[in-house]
């Protein structure tokens, strides 16, 4: 290894000393401070970021970076972490110090408010503060930079590669073919989920979420699971992986799926090689593909009959009273509804599309100025009447039900969708190449799926862009066909509907 290159490697190591320090801390805060603790927590992490800053803007890691980009003895792997390090470094540059300080005061002020019109409910509490927002995201996206439309500059962020044209027309794809598919499925007889809100004891359930965790291959000495408000995965690197749940005693799918959903994150994390700590070859590839990872076993897996052939047993088991009396069938049918609803998080796998949609296209129209904060409300009401068929009855239930704007988050929700249509492409190539992977789940053998999933996506890192990993698995990028495919089959059945029907 090359002198620079070793310099390299410990520079970025050590930013990731501080990033992983005030993961830890975060970590804490969610699941075990006490309240009074906020303040000085909020001290600590502002101190690590910034000296985690003034590292990634080192003009010594400039130089660096600058010998590294001529260098042809690096191999692949080590190009492309000075290709990304560099991407990163140039980033960061372009920020100035007043932004930075701006837009954390406002976005904590946002967080505020949106906390406020909640518990007032009343989106005029927020809007105000969320016009300087979108102000400061506007002229973040003009600091970035971009070629065609303002929103590229904040999805390249989180999905690099990806425009905004490309999720145009991923969601007129949603359109053409969903809406249609929805209402086919309303005008079928409804099957019944109400087993599934009955009374479900604390303890028993986080027992079985254990039980979860381990069958997906999970490894509990390189990580933990504890319970927060919202759940969350986090790693201090990638033999330190935790993941959090939610149990609602009174509806037993918050534990289920959320367990699911963050294992699969976790082990997403669990498969980066460890020896690329800090490095882009050692880090996750981008939000889609990250998702793509949760949803694949939330979905994709657990919400497959096969999955509950071998786990159905063991759930009536542990709540006999409530599910022994109910079949695999029902139960089966019961999680699988299709229904229109007001919130993105408790959405099925088929409507929670629209709710995403929904938000790329208001976000869009705010960033270009099309749409104004004050118009926010009754379009969004609008929206959900019309894709959703549904009356919005108040702002907690609307449009106040997300916190990522006041975050500053703009650009993050369509990475929901691409994640899940990833699942869909990436596991129906699984299928075929583990022709046994369905009599496997029915014995609760998740392994062979487990070792695919390592060696085709997760050991890679962010070696490849989004497209080239999707097209090194499957042969081609993202195609929405594959989420379209598994899904007519899948509630065709569910719902007998006819062929011609969908
Ligand atoms: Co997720």
């Amino acid at each position: 290894m090359s002198e620079h290159y070793h310099a390299f490697t410990e520079h970025l190591a050590k930013i990731n000393d501080l990033n992983k320090a005030a993961s830890v801390l975060h970590w804490d805060q969610e699941v075990n401070m006490p309240k009074k603790g906020a303040q000085q927590r909020a001290r600590q992490l502002a101190t690590l970021s910034g000296i985690a800053h003034e590292l990634s803007t080192d003009p010594k890691l400039g130089t660096l970076l600058e010998e590294l980009i001529k260098d042809d003895s690096l191999d692949t792997r080590q190009k492309a972490n000075v290709r990304e390090a560099k991407l990163q470094y140039d980033k960061q540059k372009k920020y100035d110090n007043n932004f930075v300080r701006e837009l954390s005061k406002v976005t904590s002020e946002a967080l505020e408010a949106w906390q406020k019109a909640r518990n007032e409910n009343n989106f005029e509490v927020f809007a105000p503060i969320l016009e300087k927002v979108v102000d400061l995201k506007r002229k973040e996206a003009e600091i970035l930079g971009y070629d065609e439309h303002p929103y590229d500059a904040l999805i390249n962020q989180f999905e690099p590669g990806t425009t905004t044209k490309d999720i145009d027309q991923l969601f007129a794809d949603v359109k053409a073919e969903l809406v249609d598919f929805v209402r086919a499925i309303a005008a079928q007889p409804q099957n019944s989920d109400e087993f599934l809100f009955q009374e479900f004891n604390h303890d028993e359930q986080f027992t079985y979420s254990l039980d979860i965790l381990k069958q997906m291959g999970y490894d509990f000495d390189c990580g933990r699971q504890d319970i927060s408000t919202h759940p969350f995965t986090t790693n201090f690197g990638s033999e330190d992986v935790r993941v959090t749940t939610r149990i609602n005693e009174k509806d037993i799918r918050e534990m289920i799926w959320t367990t699911l959903h963050e294992g699969g994150h976790a082990l997403y994390e669990l498969g980066l090689n460890p020896d690329d700590y800090g490095l882009a070859s050692g880090e996750y590839l981008s939000l889609g593909i990250h998702e793509s990872q949760s949803r694949l076993w939330e979905n994709n897996v657990g919400r497959e009959r096969s999955y509950w052939e071998a786990n159905y047993e063991s759930l009536q088991q542990a709540f006999p009273v409530q599910l022994g009396h109910i079949s695999l069938d029902r139960f089966y049918a019961g999680i699988n509804l299709v229904k229109p609803s007001l919130i993105r998080t408790g959405a099925d796998e088929v409507t929670y599309h629209f709710h995403v949609m929904i938000r790329f296209e208001i976000e869009k129209a705010l960033l270009e100025g099309s749409l104004e904060v004050r118009d926010l409300r009754n379009v969004w009401n609008n929206k959900y009447n019309e894709y959703l068929g549904i009356d919005v009855p108040d702002d907690i239930n609307g449009v106040l039900q997300d916190v990522h704007w006041a975050h500053g988050g703009f650009g993050y929700f369509p990475t929901y969708s691409i994640g899940s249509f990833y699942a869909a492409q990436f596991y129906n190539t699984a299928q075929q190449q583990i022709p046994q992977l369905e009599q496997q789940l029915a014995q609760g053998d998740c392994s062979q799926l487990l070792t695919w999933l390592r060696e085709n996506i997760h050991q890679h890192g962010r070696v490849y862009s989004p497209a080239e990993l999707c097209t090194r698995v499957t042969g081609e990028p993202l195609n929405f066909a594959h989420f379209m495919n598994y899904a007519r089959k899948k509630f065709s059945a569910l719902y007998q509907l006819e062929p011609s029907a969908v």
